[in-house]
């Protein structure tokens, strides 16, 4: 994406020398400035928010434990076959779900790999329209996905893809090892930590999805104190420490590295294998939530489809889809 405006075209020469001082003379020729720009260009980033150090005869460094999301601080974590989608991210200080926006988007007809990112959401949504948790400082991504761009046909699949592609990019930025409750919830040491909720337009006719939105919410920095009451022992965050600089900017690139940008997606039998490993309910008793009923069975195995196969207590098997069911451990 070529930068227009010119505390665009700054942020992104002082992300690509994150942590390294850049004196002004030299921000203003490689972009084409005057001194004057590149000083108002810095001063306005500084009122966004940016932690931007001046030393006399080295000049502007862009502090490394900055996070703001931008997609200047996207782009040079892309990888060249997910760079595609750097024109199509936006984002906000405030939404009141990502989820909405994205579907508004693509209803609008957006595009494959548009991204839709909020500092915070207001009214963030979780499976059966359930509140999820959403102050300033946590991952809010919703992707539109087109499926003639994927591989995989079926809605459980393509939510399979999502988690698997979450789970792995959160281990490969913070090397922590999330496991995966059926369908899509991330855990860390049996605490949640992300939650993705994929919504799909089907077409009448044909019967084929039409569009999809992948929403991914991450706890990033959120200590256990600072979650509400309900969700203190239940829920957790991925960096509470603050140890990794720029870690927001950086997964959502990990993550659009892995679905984006997957080059060649997984083979259908190599990605149910590798969200199988993580699964942290199989072999276990699980209580099951259906239609206003509760019955316990143990959770066996996924099919080749990803629907989960469970044994209820009288031997009878069922495998069942995503959105059917709530089941806890
Ligand atoms: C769940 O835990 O049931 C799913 C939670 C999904 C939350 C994400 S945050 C980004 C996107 N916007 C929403 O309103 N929901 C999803």
């Amino acid at each position: 994406m070529v930068e227009t405006d010119t505390k665009g075209l700054v942020l992104a020469a002082l992300e690509q020398h994150r942590g390294q001082s850049i004196s002004g003379e030299e921000l203003a020729s490689a972009l084409g400035l005057s001194r004057n720009a590149v000083w108002k260009a810095i001063r306005d980033l500084r009122e966004a928010g940016y932690r931007i150090s001046a030393m006399p005869r080295r000049g502007y460094c862009l502090e490394p434990e900055n996070d703001l999301l931008s997609v200047q601080g996207i782009r040079p974590f892309l990888s060249p076959a997910a760079s595609f989608c750097a024109d199509r991210i936006h984002v906000f200080p405030s939404l009141v779900s990502t989820n909405r926006t994205a579907k508004e988007m693509a209803l609008a007809d957006a595009e494959h790999g548009t991204v839709v990112l909020s500092e915070l959401q207001t009214g963030g949504r979780g499976r059966y329209d359930r509140a999820f948790f959403s102050p300033a400082g946590g991952l809010y991504m919703s992707l539109v996905l087109r499926p003639e761009y994927l591989p995989f046909s079926g809605s459980t699949l393509v939510t399979t893809f999502v988690g698997l592609a979450v789970c792995e990019a959160i281990e490969e930025v913070t090397g922590k090892h999330p496991g995966i409750k059926w369908v899509n919830d991330l855990l860390l040491d049996g605490k949640k930590i992300c939650g993705i909720l994929t919504e799909a337009v089907t077409d009448f006719e044909s019967g084929r999805l039409s569009w999809i939105v992948a929403g991914i919410g991450i706890n990033i920095h959120s200590a256990p104190e600072d979650f509400p009451p309900e969700l203190q022992n239940t829920a957790a965050s991925v960096d509470p420490e603050r140890e990794i600089p720029g870690i927001r900017n950086r997964l959502s690139a990990a993550i659009l590295n892995r679905i984006l940008g997957a080059e060649p997606f997984p083979e259908q039998s190599d990605l149910l294998e590798r969200y199988r490993k993580r699964l942290i309910m199989l072999g276990r008793n699980v209580l099951v939530s259906r239609a206003g009923e509760s019955w316990p069975a143990v959770a066996l195995d996924l099919d080749p489809e990803g629907r989960l196969i469970l044994q209820r207590e009288n031997g009878d098997l069922l495998s069942l889809s995503s959105g059917e069911i709530s089941i806890s451990i």
